[in-house]
């Protein structure tokens, strides 16, 4: 039997549930989102705990960190995501550097601090760009990078005050600003093999020409032609096989994936970051590509058995996120959603392209409402990335609502 339980609500899940489908598997979503029930997968809101099913996939890094994917395998369940040490990785920035330097990774020189005094003076000895972090979970928004040192400062001020985040926000990273292009390199690991997906390229910043303040991501598009089969096998020799060497010297049994976000610089791939799911929205673009069974890919990867390496579709994707007003600083939401079908695809159907909901509901006459700050995200794949743009944006364009938001240059130039 190919029984998948997806957990999460966002349009990665929707993605990761759609792909389980697609290859045969029953899948069930908790809680899933109305667009997903919408498209006839079963969203329940009962706990992953009481439920039953072959593979259970965690999709957001939350329920990681606090350590679901633990229970989950104390119940003799197969999981893909790594348990609450693993996900470390993610969960603390502070911690990481200091695994990313123990494990020799290629990545930026930094400094942690809680004292605004230290902090202060460790900056004073940057050079722009800086780059300032908080320690904690925080949804993609907690960075600024900055030319402005006094910009930096107050930031640092802010931070370190407590007010900005909340708990996340008592110990901040000061990082070398690394000078490159961004990718996102994500990788499958079993505990002890590692397999690349494609690399994919993300638009963090709400605004065109990268302006505006950071997101959870405004659209995404893969394959990358400027990161070659060869870029990635070094990103995979001086990035990931070190972080699995050093995880399983640590004795962290990880299963799931190793998000690497990768700055490609003149002297070769740093890491910038580990996340420890899937990325959102490099996923709804990852996973329309994959030829391969994905039931059993992400099933080898939760049971340490990897076998299968990833193939993937010669082609490529687009995907445009579709955000609330307001978003990413205050999302103003409950507005009818038009040009969605009952299915809560295109009101039209159109080859080659998918919607995936992340912030939707439904009000009682079956209307889709805006329900969050990214609302879902429209994904096309076609032979060159080009194409697939025009279709992503063509399609996104039919979806309308009061002040929508979406980025006008996603995967506009290479
Ligand atoms: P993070 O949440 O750590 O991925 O940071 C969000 C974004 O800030 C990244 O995607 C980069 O665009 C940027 N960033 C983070 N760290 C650095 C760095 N050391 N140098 C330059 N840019 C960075
Ligand atoms: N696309 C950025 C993230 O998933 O963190």
């Amino acid at each position: 039997m190919k029984r998948a339980v997806v957990v999460g609500a966002g349009a990665r899940e929707h993605a990761i549930a759609w792909g389980l489908a697609r290859d045969g598997a029953d899948v069930t979503v908790t809680p899933g989102n109305a667009g997903m029930a919408a498209a006839g997968l079963s969203c329940v809101t009962t706990s992953p705990v009481e439920l039953e099913a072959e593979l259970f996939v965690v999709g957001p890094e939350t329920p990681l960190v606090a350590g679901l994917a633990d229970i989950l395998r104390s119940q003799g369940k197969a999981v893909f995501g790594p348990n609450a040490d693993g996900a470390q990785l993610e969960g603390s920035k502070a911690y990481m550097k200091e695994f990313l330097a123990a494990a020799n990774v290629a990545t930026a020189a930094y400094g942690a601090f809680r004292d605004i005094d230290e902090a202060l003076r460790f900056l004073d000895t940057m050079k722009p760009p800086y780059v300032i972090k908080t320690d904690g979970l925080a949804a993609g928004k907690g960075v600024l990078v900055t030319a402005s040192l006094a910009e930096a400062q107050q930031d640092v001020r802010d931070k370190l005050s407590g007010e900005a985040f909340g708990v996340a926000g008592s110990t901040i990273v000061i990082e070398e600003g690394l000078i490159g292009t961004e990718c996102s390199l994500l990788v499958l690991c079993d505990g002890e093999r590692a397999e690349p997906l494609l690399p994919a390229r993300d638009f963090k910043r709400v605004g065109d020409g990268d302006t505006g303040p950071n997101t959870g991501g405004m659209g995404a598009f893969a394959p990358l032609g400027s990161m070659t089969s060869e870029d990635i096998a070094v990103a995979m020799k001086t990035i990931v096989d070190p972080t699995v060497r050093e995880l399983r010297r640590r004795g962290i049994e990880y299963r799931g994936v190793l998000y690497a976000g990768i700055m490609v610089t003149a002297e070769g791939p740093k890491l910038l970051e580990y996340n420890v799911r899937f990325g959102d929205p490099e996923t709804e673009v990852i996973v329309p590509l994959i030829s391969c069974d994905f039931f059993e890919l992400l099933f080898e990867v939760a049971t340490g058995s990897l076998r299968t390496t990833p193939t993937f579709l010669p082609a490529h994707a687009v995907t445009v996120v579709v955000a609330a007003p307001g978003y990413p600083v205050a999302p103003q939401t409950g507005s009818i959603i038009h040009g969605l079908g009952e299915d809560g695809q295109l009101a039209t159907p159109r080859r080659n392209v998918t919607v995936f909901h992340a912030g939707t509901s439904r009000d009682e006459e079956g209307h889709f409402l805006t329900a969050g700050g990214r609302v879902l995200t429209v994904t096309a794949v076609a032979p060159s990335r080009l194409e697939a743009r025009t279709m992503a944006y063509e399609a996104a364009n039919t979806i309308t609502f009061p002040g929508r938001v979406l980025r006008n240059d996603v995967a506009e130039k290479e």
